[in-house]
């Protein structure tokens, strides 16, 4: 038996620990546990073998970060994930608590189990293996892995910015994505990037009785309804003037190449999705919809009366959460500035109407023809015995686009997650047979990029 089989049932036990800590990125009252979270993964990579290793406090959740840089001439990679979660609500769809990690079948169910500290723990158990049986790595290794990707938070973009020299690598190695399929090894060459925010749209000075005052008064979830129509049509399209200008179509080759992916659309309306119907500009492709085009979406809306029974009343003020995903070449910035003139462009008589944003990250789109990739899509088929496909996802990872602007640096992302993982839901899973492959994946992949 190798090494990381021999460790298989230790790597599941420190898993567990891991997504025992509650470490909610956007939740201030988890400031607590996301420091312990923090705390260990830093332990962790000391565990693997990694020197210099430390918190980097700033302002947002700490980053952590290690490194091994004792083989000179040989690459350097740029180790990324993150040890932050979403939000485990709806908490009563959870058969086990979010918290209380549970292995059914041969799964692992807890929040962040797929997204991210179990992916993230497949990194650091590869460079651990490699440690452990031959005391040195066949490349060099930096980590970073920051607590806020779920939130939007710019404490590592400031860091990447500030740190160019320190981050130095060849490359950046993420595993935060998913497979295309049980089964199919397969490297994400591409991510949408996002801008979200919140709408607030004001009326009168305070909430009104709305039979006394209807009529007269305007009312704020009304007129956020109607700016959200002007924003998006019918048909998925987007209304925001100057939107797609700089939208990349992709290469008929990579179309192509997506219309060979093993996939049936109708399972996965029916299964994946469990929904009526598939909705989205008809004049696209399903995944041109998903991983090609921008798109606007509505995350909530909170305003006037919702508790139980009936309220008369006319409110004041809605608040609106919503996001719009971006393709190459789009901008963060400009979306932001379209998206503010479109909103007071619609914006109707008697209210007024803001948009205002939290957070932006860029899209990303690496070249797959690249000695670093060709060694991953190497790795995986080797461990998985079929051949890679590239494909690209409709998610972001904010950073990558600015290892690409600060670094000067590709993303390799290998993913183990499967789509029915249930990211950002209730009983979000991991497949531990994708974890323990991973582990050897990533192990390989090292041996493969030393030999170059
Ligand atoms: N791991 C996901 C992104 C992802 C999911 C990529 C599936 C590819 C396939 C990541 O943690 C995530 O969810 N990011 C947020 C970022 C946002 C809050 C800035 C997202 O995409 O909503
Ligand atoms: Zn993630």
């Amino acid at each position: 038996m190798s090494y990381t089989e021999d460790n298989r049932s230790r790597y599941v036990e420190e898993l567990k620990e891991f997504l025992r800590i509650p470490s909610i990125s956007t939740l201030s009252e988890n400031k607590a546990d996301i420091r312990r979270a923090a705390e260990f993964t830093a332990a962790q990579l000391r565990q693997a073998g990694m020197g210099n290793v430390e918190l980097i406090e700033g302002e947002g959740n700490p980053l952590v970060y290690g490194e091994w840089v004792q083989a000179p001439g040989k690459p350097t990679l740029l180790f990324y994930g993150h040890y932050d979660v979403q939000p485990p609500d709806p908490l009563n769809e959870w058969i086990s608590p979010p918290f209380e990690p549970e292995i059914r079948g041969e799964n692992i169910y807890a929040r962040g189990a797929a997204d991210d500290k179990g992916l993230t723990l497949i990194l650091v158990k590869a460079v651990e293996a490699l440690m452990a049986t031959r005391g040195v790595l066949p490349v060099n290794v930096k980590f970073l892995i920051e607590g806020e990707e779920e939130s939007g938070g710019e404490h590592i973009s400031r860091y990447v910015a500030s740190k160019p020299s320190r981050l130095q690598a060849d490359a950046a190695v993420i595993c935060d994505t998913e497979m295309f399929a049980p089964e199919l090894p397969t490297l994400c060459i591409g991510l949408r990037g996002i801008v979200y925010g919140e709408l607030i749209v004001k009326g009168a000075k305070q909430d009104l009785h709305s039979g006394v005052y209807g009529g007269a008064a305007p009312n704020p979830i009304m007129a956020a309804a109607e700016i959200l129509t002007a924003l998006k049509d019918r048909d998925g399209r987007i209304r925001i003037p100057g939107f797609y200008d700089r939208v990349r179509p992709p290469a008929p080759q990579e179309l192509e190449a997506w219309s060979r992916l093993p996939f049936d659309e109708e399972k996965y309306r029916s299964e994946e999705m469990g929904s009526s119907a598939l909705t989205g500009e008809p004049e696209f492709t399903l995944f041109e919809r998903l991983w090609a085009r921008p798109t606007l979406e509505v995350h909530g809306i909170r305003g006037g009366f919702t508790g139980e029974g009936a309220k008369t009343v006319i409110p004041a003020q809605a608040l609106v959460k919503l996001s719009a995903r971006l393709v190459a070449d789009q901008r963060p910035e400009e979306a932001v500035e379209q998206i503010q003139k479109a909103v007071a462009a619609a914006c109707p008589l008697g209210v007024t109407a803001e948009f205002r944003p939290f957070h932006c990250g860029g899209p990303s789109l690496i070249n797959p023809d690249n000695p670093f990739i060709r060694a991953a899509a190497d790795a995986m088929t080797e461990v998985f015995g079929k051949p890679t496909v590239y494909v690209r996802s409709g998610g972001s990872i904010p950073i990558t686009a600015l290892f690409d602007r600060h670094l000067g640096i590709p993303s390799v992302m290998m993913g183990f997650g499967l789509p029915d993982d249930n990211l950002h839901a209730p009983n979000e899973k991991l497949y531990l047979p994708n974890f323990y492959r991973g582990i050897d994946a990533v192990s390989l992949y090292l041996d493969i990029v030393a030999q170059g």
